[in-house]
């Protein structure tokens, strides 16, 4: 993440464009730095210029200036250039804001849900991620934001989109994204202790890898096994507040031990805890309850791919 160092020399010191739209941004952003600094130049430059010209000289006084009362050509110049400078600023960035807020009627939606410290997103086919956005380049995306809690805002440097998040209501910004790698969400209204750790990155793939990502699932990086990939989701995906892995009775079955050994069921049968039971369970937990259990899972469809099932099942086994 190298976001502050990027520059091109119409837009300087802003991240790398990596959004179609984030061009209308830098163009309005680019006119005004450097009408700012033209003004700039043309306002301290002839100061210090006078400064230097009038100044009083060795052996003499000061005089008094002259009255001038006022000079009607450049009165008219130094409002009229301003004023139409201004108007011109005024229509481009509202321009700019009208179209920033209108998604194109085409573009799929993505939910945002902004909680006290993390962000929720939920695909249109039900994917559901958190604090990582996995986004094909070349589509065109509105999310939909809101919050479950206190305002936060949702802010994508490097696709100059930003949003805040009401709870109570829904807001949305859209982009395409062009630049495959990773992109920095920060969260920029403070919410509190860990504002700051409310992070999440999208990642922009191309197609192919995309597809790829959603029907298996992210791969293995070079360190990771199976079994350490299932247990970081064992706790991220939340298995650790019903299930155990020492062996000790909460709300669900204790993992350890499990795998391979039959479950009894409330039905009075009793199933082998093999591979496919144990993906059942976590797909649609309903169809088989283990008997003195409560059938409270909520089904995790959507929530895991291909990948992560493999890697948790992986982990269960693992728990002797
Ligand atoms: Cu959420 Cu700051």
């Amino acid at each position: 993440m190298n976001i502050f160092l990027q520059s091109s020399v119409w837009s300087p010191f802003l991240p790398p464009q990596n959004a179609t739209e984030a061009a209308a941004v830098d163009n309005l952003y680019g006119f005004i730095f450097w009408l700012s600094v033209v003004l700039f130049l043309l306002v301290v430059g002839p100061m210090f210029y006078f400064v230097f010209k009038y100044r009083v000289r060795a052996g003499e006084t000061a005089k008094p200036t002259p009255r001038i009362t006022h000079h009607l050509g450049l009165e008219l110049t130094w409002s009229v250039i301003p004023s139409i400078l201004c108007l011109v600023i005024a229509v481009w960035g509202f321009w700019d804001f009208m179209n920033l807020g209108n998604a194109p009627a085409d573009a799929e939606e993505i939910y945002v849900t902004g909680a006290q410290w993390v962000w929720n997103f939920e695909h249109k086919d039900g994917t559901k991620e958190i604090n990582e956005l996995h986004v094909p380049e070349g589509k065109t995306f509105k999310l939909i934001l809101t919050s479950q809690d206190v305002i936060h805002s949702f802010f994508i440097p490097d696709f100059r989109v930003k949003h805040d998040l009401p709870p109570g209501r829904y807001t949305s910004i859209w982009f395409t994204p062009n630049g495959v790698g990773n992109h920095q969400v920060f969260c920029t209204e403070y919410c509190g202790d860990s504002h700051s750790q409310m992070l999440a990155t999208v990642k922009v793939m191309t197609r192919k890898d995309y597809d790829e990502w959603n029907r298996v699932g992210t791969p293995l990086g070079p360190d990771e096994t199976p079994e350490k990939r299932g247990e970081k989701l064992y706790r991220e995906k939340s298995c650790i507040t019903c299930h155990s892995i020492d062996g000790i009775r909460m709300t669900g079955p204790s993992f350890k031990g499990i795998f391979g050994t039959p479950q009894p069921l409330t039905d009075g049968s009793s199933a082998i805890a093999d591979e496919n039971y144990i993906r059942e369970s976590i797909l649609n937990p309903q169809a088989k309850i283990v008997a003195t259990f409560t059938p409270v899972m909520p089904p995790f469809q959507g929530m895991l791919k291909d990948n992560d099932i493999t890697c948790l099942i992986a982990y269960i086994k693992s728990l002797k």
